[in-house]
């Protein structure tokens, strides 16, 4: 076998044994349950293996969406051990239950790579038709209630809600947030070594505020006036912008097409609002603090994220594109998620350093959009090797290419697939 053919078939092999039927969860024991950005770049991965299943992936991610429009960043299908704060935890009755928190919505932008690359195109008309009213559900969730204020920037109440969980970008603003009193028991540090997780006085931080949302009984406008974490994310802003463009787009492919006014509205703002982000110091986008309505100054791979949303302009992307390069030249194994200069950078903690294969793909993605295909070509090489050498981890060491975090992961495996093999 070739290496390529054993790269794939260890690919599928880490995407069949995460199935537990209609969904995947990203590694068995650390995360027994569907998460959503997860679910749709694992659908990516199975598009290779089975069209039918990748859109099954979505099908039961979308049993959990709530009344409000909003798809939960977990659902719980079937309880578990294994994982803290689990479905007693949120204080959500539903069925199946979920976390009362979203995650970046980048499930449109993959349901329309999955419609354009699938075979079965009768099979995708007919998945599309059916996904497209809870995927314009979702968006009006994200512009009616994470922003009231019609800003044209949505905000995001827990670092969960980023994906980007111990980004130092959120440090300063975790510190306003108060430690939960209430005793609880971690259950990630059973899984994987302390030093590549977040610390405790985050995680009193992350249950503080799974307790505040219930408190408040998930009112929107009081989470908004009052949440002590409140963020305009620039890495989940540009995820939305880019899925929202692409649900427009599925939707002129639908059977039976609706208005969108509302939702496009929404998108021409943040276009606008995105650009306000721009740090022509650090040569990359900043995330911003809202009770200080100030930037973040810390770089993060978060801020080359306008390029996958198509935000940048021209300009703005080629100097990132050069920018790109300096990081890969401190982390050649992929992009590290803080830059290796900045002092909190820790290089095998969670988002403090690691490179993500996901995070790689979009940012590349945005690269070869604006044209720079010689930098998208690096961050690709650089993220075969990783799994040449590594295998399937969760996140990987930037400077050596070490796998850490959980191993056989699925949405690694998919990403493998999808792109690099
Ligand atoms: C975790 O538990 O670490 C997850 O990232 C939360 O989504």
């Amino acid at each position: 076998m070739s290496q390529t053919e054993q790269l794939i078939s260890e690919a599928k092999r880490v995407l069949k044994e995460n199935d537990l039927g209609g969904y995947t969860v990203p590694t068995k024991g650390l995360y027994p349950f569907q998460w959503n950005w997860d679910a749709g770049i694992t659908a990516l991965g199975w598009l290779h293996i089975d069209e039918k299943r990748a859109w099954a992936e979505f099908e039961t991610l979308f049993k959990g969406q709530w009344e409000n429009g909003m798809v939960p960043h977990v659902v719980f299908h079937q309880d578990s051990d294994d994982y803290f704060p689990g479905p007693d935890q949120w204080g959500v009755v539903g069925n199946p239950p979920s976390t009362s928190i979203s995650q970046p919505p980048l499930l449109a932008t993959m349901v329309r790579m999955i419609y354009e690359q699938s075979q079965d195109k009768d099979l995708a008309q007919a998945k599309l038709d059916a996904l497209l009213p809870g995927l314009i559900r979702y968006h009006l969730w994200w512009y009616r209630e994470r922003d009231p204020e019609s800003t044209g920037l949505v905000s995001s109440y827990h670092p969960w809600e980023s994906g980007m969980d111990n980004s130092p970008a959120w440090d300063d603003i975790l510190e306003r947030v108060p430690q939960a009193t209430r005793s609880y028991q971690r259950r990630d540090l059973s899984h994987v070594d302390s030093n590549q997780r977040p610390v405790k006085a985050e995680y009193d931080r992350y249950v503080y505020l799974v307790d505040f949302f219930k408190d408040k009984k998930f009112d929107y406008q009081t989470i908004h006036d009052e949440c002590p974490f409140h963020t305009k994310d620039v890495s989940l802003n540009s995820v939305l912008q880019r899925a929202t463009k692409d649900l427009i787009h599925l939707n002129s492919l639908a059977t039976e097409p609706v208005n969108l006014d509302e939702i496009i509205r929404g998108a021409n703002k943040a276009d606008v609002q995105i650009q306000a982000l721009w740090d022509a110091e650090r040569h990359q986008f900043l995330n911003k603090d809202y009770a200080e309505n100030a930037p973040i100054p810390v770089k993060t791979s978060a801020g080359f994220m306008p390029l996958y949303g198509h935000s940048a302009t021209p300009e703005q992307a080629s100097i990132m594109a050069e920018e790109i390069k300096l990081w890969l030249e401190k982390g050649p194994k992929g992009l590290a998620s803080t830059y290796p200069g900045e002092a909190v950078f820790d290089a095998k903690r969670y988002w403090r350093g690691p490179s993500w294969l996901h995070i790689n793909w979009m940012i590349a993605d945005g690269l070869s959009y604006y044209g720079h295909h010689d930098v998208a070509a690096l961050l690709q090489q650089a993220s075969r090797s990783i799994i040449e050498q590594s295998g399937y981890w969760e996140y990987f060491d930037p400077e050596t290419g070490e796998g850490c975090g959980g191993s056989n992961f699925s949405w690694t495996a998919a990403i493998a697939l999808h792109w690099l093999v």
